[in-house]
């Protein structure tokens, strides 16, 4: 694919959200410059490789590197002023306060802000609290008023974030000028009519995308709106996951179900069945964060959003509402025992251990329960510093069958498809204990009961 639009467009950041789109972008006949100030980062993408793991990305990256159309860069100097639109895709971490850290955020527009082309337009694309456009606004057009900018916040998830990106539900384009409003939607249609192409190279098989929207919702909105539907929508989804999780204590106390409980109630259409699967709670880079960041904004403007500290009050007990329960079961300590956790990452499909609460419930066995534990993850120790958030007794282990062999127990923690296809005879065979917790609810239970173990899922 050449630059076949004639427009070049830089990214800034190189995560999750950052690489995806120049990957899909830079094979949409865009030319893209990724703009990375982390050199083993850099060094990887040059390569026309990610430094996580997610299903897709590498063909389109080497795809894009090899053929020149994706060009990974620390310059601004070089990148920017070459640029008809700019994504803006850095991290915006939380401070321990709880706010959102903007320091990239407000960094990458200065710094744009010294090189962007007069008519170009700026699009922050990691999620911000609502008013930070505003600031960005300004200091965009403090050297050049012909300078537009929009709020696009991605909706993508980790594990599906190419099929996420080529078939959103919906793009939020929330600009204060119409034209650059039109300029962002442009982009997203060039994607949409070259998404066919993008499958053939990322090697995605056709029949999965047979049910999913052909065209998106565009909505186009207000500036402050567009950030706010971004923050709201994750909090949203958190609190339906919390939901789930304290009605799953009710439904232990009570001796219910928690998975036919939440099939009922979701099959109301107008509640849907998606995010209610009751477990360990929920993790990653964003739910986390912005739930807490939304909290702060609102404190900010003198609005308690107390329902949203409820949420996360909520997702924090878990883990240790889960090792409650298996205590409940022992019939002996298992301190010094060998006890396997599987999965680290905070979701299948990802390499990324961000807030983990599986990395959570393996340091709570270590710390509380002081049990030798053993871990294993098909993609999360592939990255640098993935075990940095363990404490340094857990062992991790290079298969599923060396964490399990001799454990007295096991629990699975994040769902990877190995460890719900593996039959539980096999849990049985190599566990020396019986208990085998399913943190993550993904199991038959009475498959499981079948195989001589004992269950422990998460209200059930
Ligand atoms: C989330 C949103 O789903 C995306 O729409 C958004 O773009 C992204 O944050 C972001 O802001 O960048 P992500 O964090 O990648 O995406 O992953 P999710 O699939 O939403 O899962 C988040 C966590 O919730 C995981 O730990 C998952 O295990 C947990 N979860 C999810 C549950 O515990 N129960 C559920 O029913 C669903």
């Amino acid at each position: 694919m050449t630059n076949t639009h004639n427009q070049t467009i830089s990214v800034i950041g190189s995560g999750y959200v950052g690489v995806t789109t120049a990957a899909i972008l830079a094979n949409s006949g865009y030319k893209v410059f990724a703009l990375e100030i982390n050199t083993q980062r850099l060094e990887t993408l040059k390569q026309g490789k990610s430094f996580f793991h997610e299903e897709y990305l590498n063909p389109l990256l080497k795809t894009a590197v090899d053929n020149g159309t994706l060009v990974a860069t620390n310059s601004y100097e070089d990148s920017i002023p070459k640029s008809d639109i700019v994504f803006s895709c850095v991290g915006t971490p939380d401070n321990p306060d709880g706010s959102s850290n903007l320091s990239y955020v407000y960094a990458a527009a200065e710094e744009s802000a010294k090189y962007l082309q007069k008519g170009a337009v700026y699009v922050q694309k990691s999620t911000v609290p609502v008013g930070t456009g505003e600031i960005i606004e300004s200091i965009l057009q403090s050297s050049d008023a012909s300078i537009g900018y929009a709020s696009n916040p991605e909706f993508l998830k980790e594990g599906t974030a190419l099929i996420d990106s080529l078939w959103p539900d919906r793009v939020v384009i929330g600009g204060n000028e119409e034209k650059s409003n039109t300029f962002v939607k442009e982009v997203y249609e060039t994607i949409i009519k070259m998404r066919q192409a993008i499958v053939k190279i990322a090697g995605i098989n056709e029949s999965i995308t047979k049910s999913l929207p052909v065209t998106p919702d565009y909505i186009i909105t207000s500036r402050n709106s567009a950030e706010l539907i971004k923050v709201s929508a994750n909090a949203f989804l958190a609190l339906k996951i919390s939901f789930a999780n304290s009605i799953a204590k009710l439904a232990d106390a009570a001796g219910a179900d928690i998975t036919e409980v939440m099939y009922g109630v979701g099959s109301d259409r107008r509640i849907g069945k998606a995010f209610l699967n009751a477990g360990r709670g929920y993790g990653g880079g964003c739910f986390p964060k912005d739930v807490k960041g939304l909290i702060s904004s609102g404190l900010a403007h003198g609005v308690d959003l107390e329902i949203m500290q409820a949420v996360n009050n909520e997702n924090s007990s878990m883990p240790g509402y889960i090792l409650e329960k298996v205590n409940n079961q022992l019939t002996r300590p298992i301190a010094n025992k060998k006890v396997a956790v599987l999965g680290a990452a905070f979701k299948a499909g990802t390499s990324d251990v961000r807030m983990s609460p599986a990395v959570r419930i393996a340091n709570l066995l270590s710390e509380k329960m002081w049990a030798n534990v053993s871990m294993y993850d098909p993609e999360a120790f592939t990255e640098d510093g993935a075990d940095d958030q363990l404490n340094r007794k857990i062992t991790i282990a290079a298969t599923m069958e060396e964490a399990l062999e001799g454990a007295e127990l096991a629990v699975i923690a994040t769902d990877w498809n190995e460890f719900k296809t593996t039959n539980p005879k096999v849990y049985a065979k190599l566990l020396s204990g019986d208990i085998l917790v399913d943190a993550m609810n993904c199991l038959d239970r009475d498959t499981v009961v079948a195989a001589g173990l004992k269950y422990i899922g998460v209200g059930r």
